[in-house]
């Protein structure tokens, strides 16, 4: 099987500042270090780690929100391979309809002042504006598949619950049929009997719609419901992967045994004491 996304030795390191006025450059922080995997068409990668690990350093470096410092992130767009990190942002644009995030707080993602049907349509409008008079019912056909009633369009988003908010973005973020989805902590902020509930929609939705997942979250209890495989990341590397089932049944490093141990009590603001990296092979 074709690997849709191939990440190979993708770092980002961030300037580190002096205080005071003159703030200049003092050292650099890597926080995401030489990362690389494979995602196979159809996939559903996780990648677990403690909060400020470099998860979403690492999802954001790969979809160009913010340029990695080294690496490559090959990626099958419908016109051929492309290397993601050698593009500048106007030859990323066309390919923006091909990779889609939806992210942790529904609540702080959707514009407050734009009404549900006009949410959904943006990405539409920006990316498709010749197909304009098949938008209003795109969208509608798009509310329906994530659950929601059609009445939605021209209701605001505070009319709606936090689960109902994220289908809202999860609507706005396929409404373009990506073939690449990345989810950063997307059920990170419901309550556990939502999360279920937004999970199998998003499996389904990865049936119908033909979708690749790269899943970030710092819950392992949703990473191994949902994902096949996964990556651990630790202060900026990856410290382990495999298939779901055997990293949780037979976990080799101190890391992963301690983010196992630690459920399910982990919350996303809580740091683990460090480990020392030459025990975990980083060094
Ligand atoms: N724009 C930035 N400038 C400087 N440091 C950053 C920036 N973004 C993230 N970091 C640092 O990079 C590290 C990884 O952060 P992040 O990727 O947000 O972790 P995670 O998503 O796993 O919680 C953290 O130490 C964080 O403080
Ligand atoms: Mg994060």
């Amino acid at each position: 099987m074709t690997a849709l996304l191939d990440v190979s030795n993708l770092s980002v390191r961030f300037p580190v500042m002096e205080q005071g006025i003159f703030r200049r450059q003092v050292s650099e922080m890597t926080a995401v270090n030489k990362v690389s995997f494979s995602l196979p068409q159809g996939g559903n990668l996780g990648i677990v780690g403690e909060s400020g690990s470099g998860k979403t350093t690492l999802v954001r470096a790969i979809l160009r929100a913010l340029d990695p410092s080294e690496g490559a992130a090959i990626f099958q767009s419908q016109h051929g391979a492309v290397d993601l990190c050698q593009l500048n942002q106007d030859q990323l644009k066309p390919l923006r309809k091909e990779m889609q995030m939806i992210f942790q707080d529904p609540f702080a993602s959707l514009n407050p002042r734009m009404k549900v049907g006009e949410i959904v349509a943006e990405p539409l409008v920006i990316h498709e504006p010749e197909s304009a008079e098949s938008h209003r019912e795109r969208v509608i056909d798009m509310l329906e598949r994530v659950g929601l009633d059609r009445d939605a369009v021209s209701r605001f988003p505070h009319a709606f619950s936090g689960g109902q908010r994220q289908r809202i973005g999860i609507a706005r973020a396929l409404i373009l049929n990506p073939a690449l989805v990345v989810c950063d902590e997307a059920v990170s902020a419901l309550d556990v009997s939502v999360q279920a509930q937004v999970l199998n929609l998003l499996k389904d939705l990865q049936q119908d719609m033909n979708l690749t997942y790269l899943f970030v979250a710092h819950d392992l209890n949703v990473v191994r419901y949902f994902c096949d495989e996964t990556l651990v990341m630790y202060q900026g590397s990856i410290v382990e992967s495999g298939p779901v089932d055997k990293l949780f049944e037979h976990p080799v490093h101190d890391y992963t045994k301690l983010l196992l141990s630690a459920i399910p009590s982990i919350d996303p603001d809580q740091t683990l004491t460090p480990l020392d990296r030459s025990t975990l092979g980083l060094d």
